[in-house]
């Protein structure tokens, strides 16, 4: 456990107890929910809002703190305030637990393994998703929800279109094994570094380039220290919400109650505007014209794709082959309904029976 962590936590402690005269049955329960990313993405809406919905029904109950842009801990740092219980509520991203030993979670960071959201979906809320949790328990961490921000997309000073544009790249990376690999794939050398850092990594020239999905670039500025991006969509960046396991199972149970249901209904809106922020903040690199956005052509992702499967091989026993290959179940299931969807006749052709609730009282 790193002395930092140790210390600031010790300070939060001190502060809160001069901070609240001895203990007041009225006083709310203090959630501090801390995140690396800017207030306006997908998680640091979703983490504003989540405090809104918990606040209000928790009437007076609660109180969620809400604490954006790494203010309180770095990427790794917060995991081990978590599991101290410096803090109650994290959302990190799924590339970021392989350091806690729990190697599976890496299965999202495989490249090109979802081929869209609705497969990644699939898998995510259903039994391996809920298996990915149970592992997190023997950590003193339960699982709350899974929360999505998009496709990374990779940026450097230089054009990234063909494969050898990568060699000899200095890429950061979150602290994954498979981004490791992907990057030695693609020819690049991988550097692990905590989100905070990256803007000026980039413009100090410590690293050359990086992925990530379009609203942590435009929010944490990189467009202005990257000359070129690539609209690669050669990766997935996906968030787990959790939190301390006994501050949790500590809970007055109609509490934990409300504060699930808080959380079901922010991964709802969660999930509903990350899209939307991915895309806006698109728009706003191209409007400010210091990045030129390159969409990478379909037989180019073909070779990229190509270049990246050995990365799925070289992970099978890391990462389980099981769950690798309900990925790629989902993936196909996704395909075969939609392309039996696109080949059935339009509805009009063939009506169903009425309802007797459908039919409009004269
Ligand atoms: C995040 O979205 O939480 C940070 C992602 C990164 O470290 O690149």
């Amino acid at each position: 456990m790193k002395l930092s962590v140790v210390l600031s936590a010790l300070t939060l402690a001190l502060a809160t107890s001069f901070a609240i005269p001895a203990a007041q049955a009225a006083d709310p329960l203090v959630i501090k929910f801390s995140h690396v990313v800017a207030p306006d993405t997908p998680k640091g809406r979703a983490a504003d809002y989540f405090k809104k919905l918990a606040e209000e029904r928790g009437k007076g109950r609660v109180k969620v703190e809400v604490y954006p842009n790494s203010q309180l801990y770095k990427d790794r740092e917060e995991m081990e305030a978590l599991q101290i219980g410096a803090v109650q509520m994290l959302a990190p991203s799924l590339a970021k637990f392989g350091p806690l030993g729990v190697r599976s979670f890496e299965l999202f960071d495989l490249p090109y393994i979802f081929p869209n959201k609705e497969s990644l979906y699939r898998v995510m809320d259903g039994d391996i998703g809920k298996k990915l949790f149970n592992l997190l328990d023997a950590k003193g961490i339960t699982g709350l929800a899974f929360w999505d921000n998009g496709f990374k997309q990779m940026s450097a000073n230089k054009p990234l279109r063909s494969l050898d544009d990568f060699k000899g790249l200095k890429m950061r990376i979150q602290s994954s094994k498979v981004l490791e690999a992907q990057m030695k794939a693609l020819g690049a050398f991988p550097q692990v570094m905590a989100f905070s850092e990256v803007y000026s990594a980039l413009q100090q020239g410590v690293v050359d380039g990086t992925e990530n999905p379009m609203s942590n670039l435009y929010t944490q500025k990189m467009n202005e220290v990257q000359k070129h991006l690539t609209i690669s969509d050669h990766g997935y960046l996906g968030y787990a919400v959790i939190v301390n396991k006994k501050f949790w199972d500590d809970l007055p149970a109609d509490l934990r109650d409300t504060l699930d249901k808080a959380m079901r209904d922010a991964t709802v809106f969660e999930r509903k505007i990350a899209q939307e922020e991915n895309d806006e903040a698109l728009a706003k690199v191209k409007a400010a014209g210091t990045t030129q956005v390159y969409v990478l052509p379909y037989k180019d992702r073909v070779v990229w794709q190509q270049a990246l499967l050995p990365v799925h091989k070289e992970f099978e026993e890391k990462i389980g082959r099981d769950l690798i290959q309900a990925a790629y179940r989902a993936a196909a299931e996704v395909e075969q309904e939609r392309a039996a969807q696109a080949t059935a006749p339009a509805k009009k052709d063939k009506p169903g029976p009425v309802k007797a609730d459908k039919v409009r009282k004269q």
